[in-house]
C-alpha cells in the first residue's frame, strides 16, 4: 500500500489532485479543515474515479490531531502533498495575522509532525508570487525574488524557506511546485474550483458573469505595456496542474531532491482580453465586459519558462487555452444548475 497525505486535498487543486493520485493506484488520506471546501466534494472524486478517500477534518494548527492522524499511517505513507493554505491576496493584507497563522505556523506543525513519524517527502504548493515583479521575462527558477507584493506572497517565500531550513534536522526530500495561474475545471464537470464569496481570480469572475450570477465583468486596466493593453499572465490547466504532483512525488525521491523549486506554467503569456475573447468564442457566448482601472498590486505581465520542470520532473503542460476556458464553462453550468436558490452556487460547508 503507498499511502499519500493530503493536505487541502478538498478544495480546488487539491481535488483534482487527489483524482490522479487515485487513478495512478495511490490510497490517498486527505487532511482538510473543511473551511474553503465541503465533504460533498468526496462525491464527485469517487464519481470520478470510482475509488474512495480517507477523509480527516483536521486543521493543520491543531498539532495533536494531525499527528496522530500522520502517526497512524506511518507505515505506509510515500510522501505528504501540502495544498492547505489561505490563498486571498486581498483578505492576507486585511487579516496578516491569519495568514500568518494558517500558512505559517500549519506548514510548521505539518513538518513538525513528518519529523516525528519520519516522513521521507513533502510535495509543496509555491506560487509565481514568490517572484515578485520579475526584471526580465520569461521567469526561471533562478530570477532572483523581491519581496513578494501580498501578505500571502510572503507567507509563501517563508514556506519555501522553512522547508529548505527544515533539511537541517530532519532527512527527508522536497519540491516546491511555483503554480502560475491555474485554472480550468475537470472534464467531468463533478469537481471545479467553488470560489468564497466574490471571486478575485479572473475565469471563476468571468463564467460567474455569463451565467447572470454577477452584472458585470471589469477587466483590471487596458493601459499597460502588452500587447493589447491588458495584463499577461500563464495560465494552466488545472487537470496538467494536477498531474505534476504526482510525478514530483516520484521524482523527489528518485532524485534525492532537498527544496528544489519547479515553475508550473505552460511558458505562454495571454492577456486578459485573449482570455476574455477565449471564454466568448469557445463557449459562443458574450460576457458583459467593461474595462476600468488598474487593479492595485497587479504585475504587467509574467509567464513562466516551463523548462526545468520537463528536464526534471519530464512533465509539460498538455492542455490548451480552449480546453480550460470550455471547462470553467461546462462546471460553471454544472453548479449553478443545483444551486439550491440561496445564491450559494457552492454549497460549501464553510466553518470559518
Ligand atoms: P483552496 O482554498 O481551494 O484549497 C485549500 C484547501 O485547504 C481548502 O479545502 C481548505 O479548506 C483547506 N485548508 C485551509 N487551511 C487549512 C488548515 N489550516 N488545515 C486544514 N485544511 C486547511 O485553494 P487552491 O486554489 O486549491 O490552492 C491550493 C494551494 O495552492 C494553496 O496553498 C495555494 O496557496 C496554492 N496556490 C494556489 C493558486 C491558485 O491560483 N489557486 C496559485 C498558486 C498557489
Ligand atoms: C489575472 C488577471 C487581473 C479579475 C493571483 C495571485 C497569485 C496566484 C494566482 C496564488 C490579472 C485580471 C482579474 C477581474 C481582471 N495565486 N482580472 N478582472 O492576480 O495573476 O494572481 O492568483 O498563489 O499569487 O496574486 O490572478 O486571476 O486575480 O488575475 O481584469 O475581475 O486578470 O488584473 O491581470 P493574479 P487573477
Amino acid at each position: 500500500m503507498k499511502t499519500v497525505i493530503v493536505t487541502g486535498g478538498l478544495g480546488y487543486i487539491g481535488s483534482h489532485t487527489v483524482v490522479e493520485l487515485l487513478n495512478e493506484g495511490y490510497e490517498v488520506v486527505v487532511l482538510d479543515n473543511l473551511s474553503n471546501s465541503s465533504e460533498k466534494v468526496i462525491d464527485g472524486i469517487r464519481a470520478i474515479t470510482k475509488k474512495s478517500v480517507h477523509f480527516f477534518d483536521v486543521d493543520l494548527r491543531d498539532y495533536d490531531k494531525l499527528e496522530s492522524a500522520i502517526g497512524y499511517y506511518q507505515q505506509s505513507i510515500v510522501g505528504v502533498i501540502h495544498f492547505a493554505a489561505c490563498k486571498s491576496v486581498g483578505e492576507s493584507m486585511k487579516y496578516p495575522s491569519k495568514y500568518y497563522d494558517n500558512n505559517v505556523a500549519g506548514t510548521n506543525n505539518l513538518l513538525m509532525a513528518m519529523k516525528r513519524y519520519n516522513v521521507g517527502n513533502l510535495i509543496f504548493s509555491s506560487s509565481c508570487t514568490v517572484y515578485g515583479e520579475a526584471d526580465d521575462l520569461p521567469v526561471t527558477e533562478q530570477t532572483p525574488q523581491k519581496p513578494a507584493e501580498s501578505v500571502y506572497g510572503r507567507t509563501k517565500q517563508i514556506n519555501e524557506q522553512m522547508i529548505k531550513d527544515m533539511h537541517r534536522e530532519h532527512d527527508f526530500n522536497s519540491v516546491l511546485l511555483r503554480y502560475f495561474n491555474p485554472i480550468g475545471a475537470h472534464e467531468t464537470a463533478l469537481i471545479g474550483e467553488l470560489p468564497n464569496g466574490t471571486p478575485d481570480n479572473l475565469l471563476p469572475y468571468v463564467a460567474e458573469t455569463a451565467i447572470g450570477k454577477r452584472d458585470l465583468f471589469t477587466v483590471f486596466g487596458d493601459d499597460y505595456d502588452t500587447k493589447d493593453g491588458t495584463c499577461v499572465r500563464d495560465y494552466i490547466h488545472v487537470v496538467d496542474l494536477a498531474k505534476a504532483h504526482v510525478v514530483a512525488l516520484e521524482v523527489s525521491v528518485k532524485k534525492n531532491l532537498k527544496g528544489e523549486p519547479v515553475n508550473l506554467g505552460t511558458g505562454k503569456g495571454y492577456s486578459v482580453k485573449e482570455v476574455l475573447d477565449a471564454f466568448e468564442k469557445e463557449n459562443d457566448i458574450k460576457v458583459n465586459t467593461h474595462y476600468g482601472n488598474r487593479r492595485k498590486g497587479d504585475v504587467e505581465a509574467i509567464y513562466a519558462d516551463p523548462s526545468y520542470a520537463y528536464k526534471l520532473l519530464g512533465w509539460k503542460a498538455q492542455l490548451g487555452l480552449k480546453e480550460m476556458v470550455t471547462s470553467v464553462w461546462k462546471w460553471q453550468k454544472a453548479i449553478s444548475s443545483k444551486c439550491c436558490g440561496g445564491g450559494c452556487c457552492g454549497h460549501k460547508n464553510k466553518k470559518a
